[in-house]
């Protein structure tokens, strides 16, 4: 049954006339072939179906905000709230006018200047070095495979166009919600949104967000019951309510093109297709997970 959607979902992507446009405001992004598809389903009894081009590579970029909240949830419990606020926004993901209204307050995690905020936190007293050693073998031990690593030139590519995220950080330094110099913490952020794995590898890595592998608890169940909060209100930014209301349960996209999506209980999902929509959310993506969610009755609602 999985399977057969998961093919008919894959035909249906592969002769879509509408593929969206791959991200250009990083450069190395801006080359990727957006008629690449991918999909992975890891299920409660521990099997994985998949089809298309499931062992490409791609970088997590928002992706791994998920993972940066569920080490600093893991390290601060609900200190964090102090910095960085749980709620949706109808802003773009790199809104600077959210930043200045919430008085340098980001409003979720998941927005850039948030995501900001949790890798500043998560630095604390350490070099960069050591906290992306940190989030490497974090995602390596969610995903049970080493085999994971940075892309230097994607993060360099980014360091290198970041503007925005250059002014949310020296926005943020001059509220004091920035505790390391900008530098320091935008280039572990950026390494940190270059990490890179394949569809079924993120689709493994999201299974201590679903509860599939109870044995194996890598974060307190409250934290993962926050987690899937957030990723259900603010996962997809300013699309997050048109995801809520097609998909109907928690997902986390990344402008690469990537989703992390979560039936609790039930199944970690990933998808990859490189074009975006006008959220920057991925566009076949997003359908593609529409299709699932219907085909197999998994809307939370
Ligand atoms: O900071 C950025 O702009 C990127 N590294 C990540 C943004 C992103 O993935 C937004 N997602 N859809």
């Amino acid at each position: 049954m999985l399977e057969d959607t998961l093919s008919r979902i894959e035909k249906y992507m592969r002769k879509a006339p509408d593929k969206g446009l791959v991200a250009n405001y990083i450069p190395e992004l801006a080359t990727v072939d957006p008629n690449q598809f991918a999909m992975s389903v890891c299920l409660a009894n521990g099997q994985q179906f998949s089809c298309g081009d499931v062992t490409t590579r791609f970088s997590m970029q928002s992706i791994s905000k998920a993972f940066s909240l569920a080490m600093a949830l893991g390290r601060y419990g609900d200190g964090l709230w102090s910095r960085v606020g749980r709620e949706p926004t109808s802003n773009a993901f790199n809104s600077v006018v959210d930043l200045e209204l919430g008085g340098g307050k980001p409003r979720n995690p998941f927005v850039n200047a948030g995501a900001i905020v949790v890798t500043d936190a998560l630095i604390g007293g350490r070099t960069p070095k050591e906290t992306l050693a940190e989030i490497v073998q974090f995602v390596r031990y969610a995903v049970g495979d080493a085999d994971i690593y940075i892309n230097e030139d994607m993060a360099r590519s980014e360091n290198l166009t970041g503007d925005r995220n250059w002014s949310l950080a020296h926005f943020l330094k001059s509220t004091d919600n920035l505790y390391h110099e900008c530098e320091l913490t935008l280039g572990t952020y950026f390494h940190q949104c270059a990490i890179e794995l394949n569809c079924q590898q993120l689709a493994r890595a999201g299974r201590f967000l679903a509860g599939l592998n109870p044995e194996d608890e890598m974060i307190a169940n409250r934290h993962v019951r926050s987690i899937n909060a957030l990723m259900m209100t603010c996962g997809h930014y300013d699309g997050s309510g048109e995801f809520a209301y097609r998909v109907g349960f928690p997902g986390k996209s990344g402008v690469s093109g990537g989703i992390l999506a979560i039936v609790p209980g039930v199944a970690s999902v990933a998808v990859w297709a490189p074009g975006l929509n006008s959220f920057g959310n991925s566009l076949l993506g997003t359908i593609a997970l529409e299709q699932l969610s219907l085909a197999m009755n998994w809307s939370v609602f």
